[in-house]
């Protein structure tokens, strides 16, 4: 079968400085992929390439087969790749809706006025396929838990009906008991087919949601193999093992 995205020899240099080398890697529809690696291993600059923030140096990526180059980050989301950020970037003063829609916001015929029932009414759509439970669409993002908050940043992949969703470090900066709802989200993701690569640092939340496992070191795929079975001192440890 054809994977959803598929990643041939990517390399990246800045300048004399070589993030990545020669990754190929493919994502399967529907797969929880977690990529993992210390500081330095080249997590952040493939994600901007998937998120169509950079170029790549070297190499080739396939959606579906189809060789693709993204021009910018709305290209890439408009071709199905939704990255949401550790900052999230949601706007703290405004509303829900108004952050599910920002800058993309739906309008009435004939004369452009902003259709916010409508955007409201989708919000809680989105929110709805999530499970999770908040009553007012007017509610300011700022008054929302760290798990809600992650919640409307998917919300805004699913506006776009992004197929693959990248969170990067989504649980960094959560407790307990925001981690375990941000967890359920991605669940929640994967029962409705999409596709997630789930940066982290956290083990225990790589052996709790992922299907598969891909590890960077020195800019190198070093693993690539499914999670069942593995402890989370397991993946550290591969983390972690020197380059032979
Ligand atoms: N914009 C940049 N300019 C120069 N070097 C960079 C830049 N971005 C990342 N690097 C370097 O590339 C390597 C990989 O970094 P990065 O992709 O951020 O890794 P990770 O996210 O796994 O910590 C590091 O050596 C880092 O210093
Ligand atoms: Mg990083």
């Amino acid at each position: 079968m054809t994977p959803l995205l598929s990643l041939r020899g990517i390399g990246m240099s800045y300048g004399a400085v070589t993030a990545l080398r020669d990754v190929d890697f493919d994502i399967g529809a529907g797969e929880v992929v977690a990529l993992c690696g210390d500081n330095g291993a080249g997590k952040s600059s493939l994600v901007k390439i998937l998120a169509g923030a950079q170029a790549p140096t070297a190499g080739s990526i396939a959606l579906d087969g189809a060789n693709e180059k993204f021009r910018d980050p709305q290209d890439a989301l408009r071709k199905g790749i939704a990255t949401i950020y550790q900052d999230l970037a949601v706007a703290p003063r405004l509303s829900i809706w108004q952050n599910v829609f920002l800058g993309s916001e739906l309008t009435r015929p004939p004369f452009g006025l902003l259709d916010k029932r409508r955007m409201a009414e989708m919000s809680r759509g989105f929110l709805a396929r999530l499970a999770v439970d908040i009553a007012d669409m007017e509610t300011p993002v700022e008054r929302l838990s760290g798990g809600q908050r992650q919640a409307v940043a998917i919300c805004r992949a699913l506006r776009w009906d992004a197929r693959i969703i990248i969170m990067d470090e989504p649980t960094a900066a959560l407790g307990v008991k925001e981690t375990a709802q941000v967890l359920e989200l991605i669940r929640r993701l994967q029962a409705e087919k999409h596709t997630v690569i789930l940066v982290s640092h956290a083990m225990q939340d790589v052996v709790a949601v992922a299907d598969r496992v891909v590890i960077l070191r020195g800019g190198r795929k070093v693993q690539d193999r499914p999670v069942a079975g593995l402890t989370a001192g397991d993946l550290a440890a591969m983390i972690m093992q020197r380059a032979a």
